[in-house]
């Protein structure tokens, strides 16, 4: 990495590059005041390019993003596009391909950010889950048989590699250590059905947790995890899980940390020069496009998660300072907030955007 760091920023469709702006304003803001220099460089992939060209991303361009320092993502989805077109030739495509294999999800309340949970406030919901980002029923391996039959058969595959799961695992202890909180990974899957692909993760799971002495070691079956995040989310610390439940139980995450307004992903690569990709997880709210009232506390925090990332990789203390600053300062906005609901924040985006800017 140079002395200043390469951004590609992919805006996306609808409300996307709304809280893609306020989330650029946020870091043009905080940049200077911790000597950070960096390069932006927007790309207009999504719904609109797809329908005027008829190609979401090809390969050449993605190679073209892997230059870069890391990808910020606004929201992709389009009314007039299937669905499922954008998001597998779009953000699962970068993830394969970029191999991004950790997706990085913090499950935080923050502070005057209403929870659907009973009696439960930002000192109980606080944790991360490491989901394994490229592998499972996501590599799309099956397949159809006798198609369109009475016959048909469709076969969809779990798949679990040795190399995938270790290096997911690895990421999640280390992760655990650095956040020195409980000291405990909780491994969430379903050893009890899928003798197979969870047996792997479980033994290589106990495997690795012999060289972290320091961290203990907690199993839970995805099942009963959906119901201890809403139960008792104070338990949890650290989770690592598989690419499929790690998509469903991390929304339940993103509901009990005030919606998706405030929730905010990584899809890591940790690996030297990886390049690694941030978004918001609010998708792109057609409705409420170019109104000015989504909300973009989940984009800004997207955007301190790259400057944390970026730096903790590159040992770069200024990029984890100035992540710190951003964290801060949405902490300090938050509580000002009306609601987290796009419409009813008692604030415009670009007001928001504005609070936490000042607020650095
Ligand atoms: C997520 C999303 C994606 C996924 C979709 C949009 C393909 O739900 O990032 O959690 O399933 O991974
Ligand atoms: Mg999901």
């Amino acid at each position: 990495m140079s002395d200043s760091i390469k951004i590609a920023v992919i805006g996306g469709d609808g409300t996307g590059p709304e809280v893609t702006a306020e989330a650029c304003k946020v870091l043009e803001a905080v940049s200077p005041l911790e000597g950070i220099t960096y390069e932006r460089v927007d790309f207009d992939y999504g719904g609109d390019r797809y329908l005027a060209t008829g190609e979401v991303i090809t390969e050449r361009q993605i190679d073209e993003l892997r230059r870069f320092d890391a990808i910020y993502l606004g929201a992709i989805g389009h009314p007039d596009v299937t669905p499922g077109i954008l998001e597998k030739g779009l953000l699962l495509a970068i993830r394969f391909q970029l191999d991004q294999y950790v997706n990085l999800r913090p499950i935080k309340l923050y502070p005057g950010v209403e929870t659907p949970l009973k009696d439960k406030g930002p000192d109980d919901i606080s944790f991360e889950v490491v989901r394994e980002n490229t592998e499972d029923l996501y590599c799309g391996a099956g397949g159809f048989l006798r198609k369109n039959t009475p016959q048909e058969v469709a076969t969809q595959e779990m798949i679990a590699t040795r190399f995938g799961v270790d290096r997911c695992l690895r990421y999640a202890f280390e992760l655990c250590r650095r956040r020195k909180d409980k000291m405990q990974l909780t491994l969430v899957h379903k050893t009890n059905v899928l003798t197979y692909a969870a047996n792997l993760w479980e033994r290589a799971f106990h495997e690795m947790g012999a060289e972290y002495p320091d961290v203990t070691r907690d199993y839970n079956h995805v099942d009963a995890a959906c119901m201890w995040f809403v139960k008792n989310p104070e338990y949890y610390d650290t989770v690592v899980v598989p690419n499929m439940f790690g998509d469903i139980i991390t929304d339940i995450g993103a509901m009990i940390q005030g919606g998706l307004g405030v929730s905010a992903g990584g899809n890591i690569n940790p690996d030297p020069g990886g390049c690694s990709m941030f978004e918001c997880m609010g998708g792109s709210a057609p409705k409420y496009t170019g109104q000015n009232v989504i909300n973009p506390i989940a984009a800004i925090a997207a955007m301190g998660m790259l400057l944390s990332v970026l730096g903790e990789q590159n040992g770069l203390a200024n990029l984890s300072r100035a992540s710190q600053r951003v964290e801060s300062a949405i902490r300090a906005t938050t509580p000002k907030m009306r609601s987290m609901s796009a419409g009813r924040m008692g604030y415009t985006t670009t007001e928001v955007g504005d609070l936490v800017a000042t607020a650095l």
